[in-house]
């Protein structure tokens, strides 16, 4: 059996040059089509009815996409980070393509968590489709007042980013630092009533510590990867290309990054992990499943193919089907 695997190797947001690549698939049972499959996966006690959400920032809060996509198909919406009163986020420039991916420096945006909870939870209750929460501060005081406003609030899980600079502690993100990981993950579990992911940065020296310090903390679960921290100079201006000199590259130029830290963390803690970096079709999630990943978010690629998510959803059902896989969790961790 044949597949076509096209990747973009320049160009992603605008391709213009497609090497198309075919290979061969290793033999495998073909189960007939319309086999009853269970997509469903659990992180928390929370039940999804598969395993693809959206990562964080390149989704909106779900209504922005909700024209090219049927909400209720995917297993969560993740919505942008929310602080707990509006972000201006950064001087333009603030988005830039590089090959095979992108970097940005929104200095995450967002009209704070009053405005999210009277105007986003409602619109994204009326989906069948549990919600994330990501949550962004510059203190600890800052993501726990988030926390608690969202305690009263019909969410199913909380998504902590911490990418985000401790302006306390020197402006080093909390992300880089275990005893800053497991003081922030110890503190927001205390408080939260829905679940809590940390979501780690893979601009660290170990992962693994990190990741071990979020499970000391107390959280529920893990997700990985945020973006890597990246520069990019016009030489025509001889200027820095971000208004913020440096931004974060995602896109399918860091899957090959991102999948490795899932199956490293995978080996070292019990938690359940939400795997992401440069998810653009369903083979790309599948490796991601098949490193460690419990679920799947689609990020950049939502900026070219809107249905992205979708086709990750199909995609998914679809390699199950031709390979006679009955329930997703088969596959989950499966390489290791
Ligand atoms: C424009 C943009 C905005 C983002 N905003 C957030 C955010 O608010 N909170 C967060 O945790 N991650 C944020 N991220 C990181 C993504 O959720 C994701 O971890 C990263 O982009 C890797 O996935 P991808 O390559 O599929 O985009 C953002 C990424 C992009 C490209």
């Amino acid at each position: 059996m044949q597949i076509v695997d096209i990747h973009y190797l320049e160009g992603f947001l605008t391709p213009n040059n497609i090497n198309c690549v075919v290979s061969q698939l290793p033999k495998f049972d073909i189960h007939k089509k319309g086999d009853i499959m269970n997509t469903s996966v659990n992180i928390g006690g929370i039940t999804f009815n598969n395993p693809v959400t959206t990562a964080s920032g390149t989704f909106g809060s779900g209504i922005e996409y909700s024209d090219y996509v049927d909400l209720s198909k995917l297993g969560a919406v993740t919505t942008k980070g929310v602080a707990s009163f509006p972000w201006g986020g950064n001087p333009t420039p603030r988005v830039i393509e590089t090959p095979s991916g992108m970097l940005n420096a929104i200095g995450l945006q967002n009209p704070g968590v009053d405005v999210f909870i009277a105007r986003d939870i409602p619109f994204l209750r009326k989906f069948d489709t549990k919600i994330i929460v990501n949550v962004v501060g510059k203190t600890i005081e800052d993501y726990c007042e988030v926390v608690d406003k969202l305690a009263e609030c019909d969410v199913d899980m909380l998504e902590i980013n911490i990418s985000c600079p401790n302006v306390k502690e020197g402006g080093i993100a909390f992300g880089q630092d275990a005893k800053q990981v497991h003081y922030i993950t110890s503190e927001i579990k205390k408080r939260a009533k829905q679940p809590i992911i940390m979501k780690l940065s893979p601009n660290v020296t170990d992962v693994t510590e990190m990741a071990r310090a979020a499970e000391a903390g107390g959280a529920d679960g893990i997700s990985l990867i945020n973006t890597l921290t990246g520069m990019k100079i016009d030489i025509h201006k001889r200027t820095y290309a971000l208004g913020n000199k440096t931004g974060g590259l995602s896109g399918p130029a860091i899957r090959p990054i991102a999948v490795r830290m899932v199956d490293l963390v995978a080996s070292v803690v019990k938690l359940p992990i939400i795997g992401m970096g440069g998810i653009a079709s369903a083979e790309d999630a599948l490796e991601f499943i098949m490193a460690g990943a419990t679920m799947v978010a689609v990020g950049t690629a939502n900026f070219n193919n809107p249905s992205a998510t979708m086709d990750v959803v199909e995609g998914i059902k679809e390699y199950m089907s031709n390979y006679g896989i009955s329930d997703i969790k088969e596959l989950i961790g499966c390489v290791r």
